[in-house]
């Protein structure tokens, strides 16, 4: 049976304008190129572990809009069960719109959304069958919600630990048992910039294996009162969007399938290479056999 990996928090859509070079005022720039896709880092999640191999189930919030229906065509384009959507009437889907040059610096304008209910239901039968659960911080309750269904349930809860407003992270750390920070979120939670010794600090704090990731560096792991690091394989990167939305989802599917943490962290790494060099959004999710073919190869 393949194991169902239940991701809460945010969907979003990405609409990219491909332009010779950033404005650096106000005008009107014609774009070479034009782009639409799903981001959003639980969904962003939730995709990648339906292309590893695993059920992936994904709830959240949108607002019943044009947006909302073309997250859920795509989302289910790609395989993910999104039963546990909730599409708030009258609400406002999330939406970015993005600037982009040739060397592929952005300019981004994030919409969260509007209207979009903080208590919108989470139900204890989404997690039937579950292995392991995963949040985002962009929807607070219904990541508190799914964490203690989960642990009433003893499963495995990955929380990504990205940059929030304060507080948020906090309240949320303490519900999972995996913390996998950001290199922005640790810093911010540690109030450090130094990852090595913001893990050092808030790792005691925190009843959970806590890591963070560091883009092409890697990641570290903090492991019997040390940080170990996990090195990134070494590729071409096209596109680094949501490199650690996949990261998470692959490192929930791994602990579903009972990896130990050394292990699921490689598989993670692997599958958020795999991305980077890919690029194209949720079309470039790398599928198992080329996770486990790097897996084979190694990487220093
Ligand atoms: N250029 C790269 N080459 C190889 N692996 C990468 C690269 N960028 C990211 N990764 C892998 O993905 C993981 C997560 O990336 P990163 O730390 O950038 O996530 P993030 O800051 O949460 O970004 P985002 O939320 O946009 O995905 C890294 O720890 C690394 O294993
Ligand atoms: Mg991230």
């Amino acid at each position: 049976m393949r194991p169902r990996i239940v991701c809460s928090g945010m969907a979003a859509l990405d609409r990219a304008y491909e332009l010779t070079a950033l404005p650096d005022q106000p005008g009107k720039f014609i774009a070479r190129g034009f782009r639409e896709v799903g981001g959003g880092m639980a969904a962003t999640a939730a995709v990648a572990v339906a292309h590893l191999g695993g059920s992936a189930a994904w709830c959240g919030r949108l607002g019943r809009d044009a947006v909302g229906a073309t997250l859920m065509a795509k989302l289910a384009a790609h395989g993910v069960d999104t039963r546990g959507a909730t599409l708030a009437e009258g609400g406002q889907s999330p939406t970015a719109g993005i600037l982009v040059d040739p060397k592929g610096e952005r300019i981004l304008a994030v919409f969260p959304g509007a209207g979009l209910p903080e208590d919108a239901p989470v139900e204890p039968h989404w997690l039937d069958g579950a292995g392991a659960v995963l949040a985002d911080p962009r929807w607070i309750s219904g990541a508190e919600r799914l964490f203690a269904l989960a642990a009433a349930r003893g499963l495995p809860r990955v929380l990504d630990a990205e940059t929030s407003p304060d507080g948020v992270l906090a309240r949320l750390a303490k519900l999972a048992d995996h913390v996998v920070f950001s290199e922005r979120g640790l810093a911010e939670f540690a109030g450090t910039p130094d990852a090595e010794a913001g893990l050092a600090r808030v790792a005691p704090r925190l009843d959970a294996t806590v890591a963070v990731t560091l883009g092409e560096r890697g990641s570290l792991w903090w492991r019997d009162g040390a940080a170990l690091r996990v090195p990134a394989p070494r590729v071409a990167a096209r596109d680094t969007t949501g490199c650690g939305d996949v990261f998470h989802g692959a490192y929930a599917l791994a602990l579903a399938e009972r990896m130990t943490v050394p292990e699921a962290a490689r598989f993670a790494t692997a599958a958020a290479a795999l991305k980077a060099a890919n690029g194209e959004g949720w079309d470039g999710m790398p599928d198992r056999d080329a996770v486990e073919a790097l897996l084979r190869e190694g990487w220093a």
